[in-house]
Parts: C-alpha cells; structure tokens; sequence
C-alpha cells in the first residue's frame, strides 16, 4: 500500500502585502510622467483566511535600461533586453522571513528568455483569460479580461526588511 501525505498549509493572517507592477505600457509610474504617484502600487492586509485580492490593469514586460555597460554585454552576448510581465510582491509578517518575490505572465513572449533570468516554475502565474463579461460584483469591467489566483508561500523565521534605497 502506498501512502500519499499531503501538507496543507496554515493561513497566515495579518500579513502586510505590498504590491506593484509595470503598466500596460511597461513602465512603472517612477519612470512615466503620465502616471500618477504609487500608480500601480498596493499596499493590503491578509484576511483570517490569509487571503487579499485587488483588481488593476494588466501589466507587460519592459525592457531594461540598456544604456551602460549592461547593453554591451546584452549585445555581446546577443540577448534581448526584455522582461516578461510580472506582479512584485513583498510580503512582511512577524515571526516569517520577509518573501520579496514576482509572479510571471506563461503567455508573455518573452517568458522563456527573461533577461534577469529571474522565472522559474514556480513562479509562474495562472492568468486565465475570460472572454466573458464580468460577474456582477466588477460590472464595468470589458471582456477580455484575467484572473489571476497565486498562493505565496512564507517561511518561519526573523522577519527581516531590507533597508531602502533598495538597487
Ligand atoms: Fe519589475
């Protein structure tokens, strides 16, 4: 007989999540006059059921500067400069090391060669487009639009923030 242990995860909380991501233009609202300050950025708390949501816009992938030594080396080695679309998240709870972490679009062009090499399996995203209108609760939302569902995973431990300015 083979037994199968499955280890279901506690809720955590309370948990300070800040978010923030590019817009549909690929830049972040530091980097575009046209955006309003903190556009595209989040601050949110964690229900009992370790739960937060928010609704935005869909963001895309930017290229890097490349404007130093960093484009000589890309042209070097002929590699393009692009990030795939990403959700930033810091998550921060006494008692669980801080979780700094993105969460990748899989249908991004450019989600197999990122330039930060920063994609792995598990960050990737289950974005699943609707073709249909919204339910009632977002009635002047248009189709299309995605729906994204990710669990964050935090470790016990001293919960450390980094210091900014973060480079
Ligand atoms: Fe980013």
């Amino acid at each position: 007989m083979r037994a199968w242990w499955i280890r279901l995860g506690r809720p955590i909380a309370g948990a300070e999540v800040d978010v923030w991501h590019a817009s549909p233009v690929g830049l972040y609202e530091n980097q575009d006059p046209e955006q309003a300050e903190y556009n595209l950025r989040g601050k949110f708390a964690t229900d009992a059921d370790g739960r937060f949501w928010f609704r935005t816009v869909k963001m895309v992938g930017y290229p890097i500067p490349t404007h130093t030594v960093v484009g000589r080396l890309l042209k070097a080695q002929d590699r393009h400069p692009y990030r795939p679309a990403h959700l930033h998240a810091l998550i921060f709870k006494p008692g669980f090391k801080v979780l700094i972490s993105q969460v990748y679009d899989p249908h991004d062009p450019n989600i197999d060669s990122d330039v930060q090499f920063g994609v792995t399996k598990a960050l990737i995203g289950d974005f699943v487009r609707h073709d249909e209108p919204h339910p009632a609760a977002e009635p002047d939302v248009q189709a299309p639009w995605y729906a994204l569902d990710y669990v964050y995973v935090m470790e016990s431990g001293e919960a450390v923030l980094p210091r900014p300015p973060i480079k």
